[in-house]
């Protein structure tokens, strides 16, 4: 096993890293901007460079993410992974979440490994249900948000009108640090708060470089746009009285919520979010173990797995685990411990990964995230550490609101069938639920986000040679239940109760309606909402 034990000067420096560290991810409902978004940082961290960075929705796949067949097919992005890079003194991670249309695990996951959401909104939408989704889910793990009003080059919702429904729908209060000068559609610049200057937007081509930006005084700024400025001023002013008022705990608790204004596409407003970041976003810090106490950043090495991913490289099929580093230094080569099985785990394939870009990494610091290549023995939710053990807690499994029943098309390959499910079980790709009833054959997948079953389909195909059939169950909702719900629910239209490979019993429903009879019908039955039975 390998030895960390830090000297004072090696510990300062661990410290100061991590209060370097800006993890975070941008979420969105599809198509508010959130690929255009991490591009136009991408570019401003001079990390792919103008050659690469188009606004192009095609050409731009290609250069953020595009690793599986199936992703290139739908143009869909499945896989996520960190884009780092230095901003001012600080150390920008960005983890990307899925961009497809389908509220996905991986999305969940993501969220239980960064220390900020950065929340992006379409000006012409306002809150999407897709957004009110995540909103909750970072709510749920007190995540703080920063919102981000995108494209407001383009006609939209009016600034106010926005904030009221931010308020009232997330009751989140909103704190400007920046607000749209002009109204949507009519996109002049915006005026930032903290600095006290007018920044102007300036339309250049289509995104491929970075805004030319140009700072005015507010005196220049009223003498140039009249009443547009002062109009701006005077909205500003009924969200938030002064920019002294800008409250950093209400924000770090998830009661408040820093705002911005950018047009993505045309590189506005990118550089004020990742100042917004440097300044305000929290820095990686001690992180909470499941005994109650906390890992220190000093500490020795410690982590834990949020995401397994299979089958990045098409040539090699390997299997990547994410690691969010919590504490000490990541050395790559050191030996830890997996705290599910005691075992040690040697790290000599440590990369850092974004897109197709793979990058072998030789030291990582808290908030930093690292890939672990030929990684299968690792799950979600694992736990690694140096010398004194640590485990985090695990990262809690989803409620599904898709069902499908699996079998095997060929027979005679049930064995690669049934080491299929389970491989991709482990990997929490999907959860496998079983009955009596239904026999060992047939189990029934269930998943958040549809687009899973796809991903289980090509695995099942490409990585296990076992082709399957998949057939749509008619269940949308589940509950956790216990084993006496199964004779009571067996004669019941539009419910049934599994088992999930845990030991938790799920009730499942066609949809509310169908709950609300059995509940009316049989109040002493247990049914709990699932992320809701430990709260
Ligand atoms: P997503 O990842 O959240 O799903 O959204 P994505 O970045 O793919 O953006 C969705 C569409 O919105 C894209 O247009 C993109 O160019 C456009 N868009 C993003 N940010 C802005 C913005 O600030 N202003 C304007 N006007 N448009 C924006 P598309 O037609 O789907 O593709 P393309 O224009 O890139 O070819």
């Amino acid at each position: 096993m390998s030895e960390q034990t830090l000297s004072p000067a090696r510990a300062n420096q661990i410290t100061g890293q991590a209060a370097r560290r800006r993890t975070f991810a941008v979420i969105s409902h599809p198509d508010a901007g959130k690929s255009t978004l991490t591009e136009a940082l991408a570019l401003h961290a001079k990390v792919i460079g103008t050659a690469g960075a188009t606004n192009g929705k095609s050409n731009r796949r290609e250069t953020v993410s595009d690793w599986q067949q199936m992703e290139k097919d739908r143009g869909i992005s499945i896989s996520s992974a960190a884009l780092q890079f230095s901003y001012r003194d600080a150390v920008i991670n960005l983890l990307d979440t899925p961009g497809h249309a389908d509220f996905s695990e991986d999305t969940y996951r993501v969220l239980a490994a960064v220390d900020c959401a950065v929340m992006l909104i379409d000006a012409a939408k306002g809150l999407e249900t897709q957004t009110m989704k995540l909103f909750e889910v970072c709510r749920q793990r007190g995540l703080p948000i920063i919102t981000v009003i995108n494209k407001w080059d383009r006609p939209g919702l009016d600034a106010l009108a926005l904030m009221d429904e931010i308020t009232e729908r997330t009751g989140l209060l909103p704190m400007p640090l920046t607000w749209a000068v002009g109204i949507a559609g009519d996109f002049r610049g915006v005026w930032d708060l903290k600095q006290d200057r007018f920044v102007q937007f300036q339309r250049n081509n289509a995104g491929a470089q970075i805004a030319l930006t140009e700072y005015f005084t507010p005196d220049q700024a009223a003498e140039n746009l009249g009443d547009v400025w002062t109009e701006a001023v005077d909205e500003a002013g009924l969200v938030l009285d002064s920019v002294d008022d800008f409250d950093l705990e209400a924000f770090y608790a998830g009661k408040a919520t820093p705002i911005l204004f950018s047009s993505a596409a045309l590189n506005f407003g990118v550089k004020e979010l990742l100042d917004a970041l440097v300044d305000y976003a929290p820095p990686a810090a001690a992180r909470p173990d499941v005994d109650g106490g906390k890992r220190a950043v000093e500490a020795p090495f410690s982590g834990f797995v949020f995401k397994v991913q299979a089958g990045m490289n098409a040539a090699h099929r390997d299997h990547v685990a994410f690691i969010r580093v919590c504490s000490g230094v990541f050395e790559r080569g050191m030996v830890v411990t997996q705290g599910r099985t005691g075992k040690s785990f040697a790290t000599k394939y440590a990369q850092q990964v974004f897109g197709r870009e793979r990058e072998v990494i030789d030291e990582a610091f808290p908030g930093d995230v690292v890939g672990l290549v030929n990684a299968s023995a690792l799950r979600v939710g694992d736990s690694l550490f140096l010398e004194s053990p640590v485990e985090f807690p695990a990262i809690p499994l989803f409620a599904p609101e898709h069902f499908q029943v699996a079998r095997s098309k060929d027979p005679s390959r049930y064995k690669q069938f049934r080491r299929g499910i389970d491989q991709l079980e482990h990997e929490g790709v999907i959860q496998v639920l079983r009955s009596d009833l239904r026999g060992d054959q047939a189990p029934v997948l269930a998943a958040v986000g549809p687009m899973q079953f796809e991903v289980v389909e090509d695995r099942m195909f490409h990585d296990f040679n076992a082709p399957m059939r998949l057939e749509r169950l008619p269940y949308s909702l589940a509950r956790l239940t216990t084993p006496e719900a199964e004779p009571t629910l067996a004669n019941v239209h539009g419910a049934e109760v599994l088992l999930r490979t845990d030991g938790e019993y799920l009730a499942l429903f066609n949809d509310i309606w169908a709950l609300r009879r059995v509940e009316k019908n049989n109040p002493d039955l247990l049914l709990v909402p699932i992320g809701t039975e430990h709260s």
